[in-house]
């Protein structure tokens, strides 16, 4: 598995410091409100469970599952839900935690499902964003924890065709591993 990867974007100990910094400002930002952290299966699921332990204000947690590719590496722009969330949004502070914010597409209409639903309020955390990508223009990172350039990254949770999730550090796949 790890021959497959052609550098090292972020080791463990950065991802480690990264998330740590993003739970102590959505903390100091969430103090006093209705927290719920919904995440976006199955890419955030590492980043999820570390950042919850990274936050010390009261949060509740849901997950949703949507498939938004047709094929491996570029989002096709349809969304379907395969699994929606288990909590009525109303009154909740919703904070969408994502793997990361590719064309947006995914998120775009995410957010659009989850506000029809009257939380609140909703904002977006992602761990990576590669800004470079972005095809639509409503839709930005109220937290992010790094920059990627337009490379295809696993690790962390992120895969290709499934595999490489339980990486503990995200890198980059070798071009001859997708191109095949
Ligand atoms: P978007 O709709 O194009 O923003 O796609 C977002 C989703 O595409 C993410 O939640 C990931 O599941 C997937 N994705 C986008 N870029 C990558 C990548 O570099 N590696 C792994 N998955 C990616
Ligand atoms: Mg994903």
């Amino acid at each position: 598995m790890i021959n497959d990867i052609e550098k090292v974007y972020y080791s463990e100990e950065t991802l480690r410091s990264i998330v740590q910094r993003l739970g102590k400002q959505i903390s100091e930002d969430y103090k006093g409100k209705n927290l719920l952290l919904v995440s976006v299966l199955k890419g955030s699921v590492i980043f999820m469970a570390d950042l919850m332990r990274a936050i010390t204000v009261p949060c509740a947690i849901d997950f949703m599952c949507v498939s938004s590719y047709k094929n491996k590496t570029e989002s096709s722009g349809v969304v379907k839900i395969i699994k929606d969330l288990d909590i009525d949004l109303q009154g909740y502070d919703v904070l969408i935690v994502e793997d990361i914010l590719d064309s947006g597409k995914t998120l775009s209409y995410l957010k659009k499902i989850l506000l029809s639903r009257n939380p609140k309020s909703i904002k977006i955390c992602t761990l990576l964003d590669k800004p470079e990508r972005r095809a639509v223009d409503d839709i930005f990172a109220d937290y992010s924890g790094a920059e990627v350039p337009d490379e295809f990254v696993v690790g962390y949770g992120l895969d290709y065709d499934e595999k490489y999730r339980n990486l503990p550090f995200i890198g980059v796949l070798k071009r001859e591993i997708y191109e095949k």
